[in-house]
């Protein structure tokens, strides 16, 4: 048996499968994949598999590298319990905004009823592709590819659609060919029937963000939103405020026709997170409406998705990278 044969076998009860060996001019050289281990556990594998190496014959040097797959995809959802809250304004920008600060985001558009990211993220009419079964996500033009319900459910079939087909639509596009990107925000169709709990149970995302406007109906919806999340034990990140205040076009003045302040003390009464508010902004409205995303320009606007954005990556970040 060579040096390096021999090594392999001493290796392989404690890092079966996972070991790449090489000895050279009694240099080892091995390649530890340590990919879904935690730090206590890479640290370990890593000093048995040098206490190995540095024993067997024939090795006078060791030399070890680690090397980790991906991680898992997260799916990040973004919900309320009530229609028109700025949902899909907001799962598009903190999209971008995540995109901007590095990470590799995709974009998927669940919302049968009303499907809008095509429009948010100016790729309306472009259909997604397919290879095979798998669909292939649209580029935007933002840094972050998308799929949208708009390209696949038929127009004006929407009812038709509820149930099981819409639940298949949504599981072809979770499963798309999203590349190397590392989370998915997935922004749901308003409410909390049991189109929205069969899509959350299925797809079981990492964390719900909860989007709510300031007013009390609003917030008794937010509410029901977050008890479909709890029900199905997937973690709230947080409560975004939205149409918070109107800001001036003119002075940048912010009033409050509605209220400001609700959703951070339902979030606060909750025990939950609140990751901060967007104001009413006509400009936000305009360029939406323009397919000129916010968060993709460099204004107040750009930094108040960017603020979010942080919010949610420091979660991510605590929640597994
Ligand atoms: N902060 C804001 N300032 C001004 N307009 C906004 C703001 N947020 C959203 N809007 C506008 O409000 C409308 C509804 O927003 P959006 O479509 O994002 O809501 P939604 O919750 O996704 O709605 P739906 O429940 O129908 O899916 C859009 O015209 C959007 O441009
Ligand atoms: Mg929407």
């Amino acid at each position: 048996m060579s040096d390096t044969e021999s090594l392999k076998a001493a290796l392989a009860p404690i890092a079966a499968g996972r070991a790449t060996v090489r000895i050279e001019d009694g240099k080892a050289s091995i390649v530890l994949d340590v990919t879904g281990l935690d730090e206590a556990a890479r640290a370990e594998i890593e000093a048995d598999v040098r206490r190995v190496a540095e024993g067997a014959p024939g090795v006078s040097e060791v030399r070890i590298l680690l090397t980790s797959e991906r991680r898992t995809r997260r799916l990040i959802a973004v919900a309320s319990g009530k229609g028109g809250v700025g949902k899909s304004t907001i799962a598009a920008n903190i999209a971008i905004a995540l995109a901007r600060r590095g990470r590799r985001v995709g974009l998927v558009d669940a919302d049968i009823y009303g499907p809008s990211q095509t429009r948010l993220l100016a790729v309306d009419g472009i259909r997604p592709e397919a290879r095979g079964k798998t669909l292939i996500p649209v580029q935007t033009g933002f840094g972050v590819p998308l799929l949208s319900m708009g390209g696949l459910v038929p127009e004006g079939q929407a009812i038709a659609w509820r149930g099981s087909m819409a639940g298949g639509a949504l599981g072809q596009m979770v499963d798309a060919d999203w590349g190397d990107a590392e989370v998915l925000i997935l922004d749901l169709p308003p409410g909390t029937g049991d189109l929205q709990l069969t899509m959350v149970q299925k797809h079981k995302p990492a964390g719900a963000i909860i989007v709510s406007t300031p007013q009390d109906l609003a917030l008794i919806d937010a509410a029901r939103a977050i008890d479909l999340f709890n029900k199905v034990s997937v973690p709230i990140v947080g409560v975004i405020e939205n149409m918070a205040g109107y800001a001036c076009p003119h002075c940048g003045e912010i009033s409050d026709p509605f209220g400001s302040g609700g959703a951070e003390a339902a979030a606060n009464r909750m025990g939950l997170p609140f990751l901060g508010r967007v104001p009413l902004e006509m400009a936000i409205r305009e360029a939406s409406d323009a397919g000129d995303p916010p968060a993709a320009g460099n204004g107040p606007q750009a930094e108040t998705f960017a603020a979010l954005a942080a919010r949610l990556d420091e979660w991510l970040v605590a929640n597994g990278g």
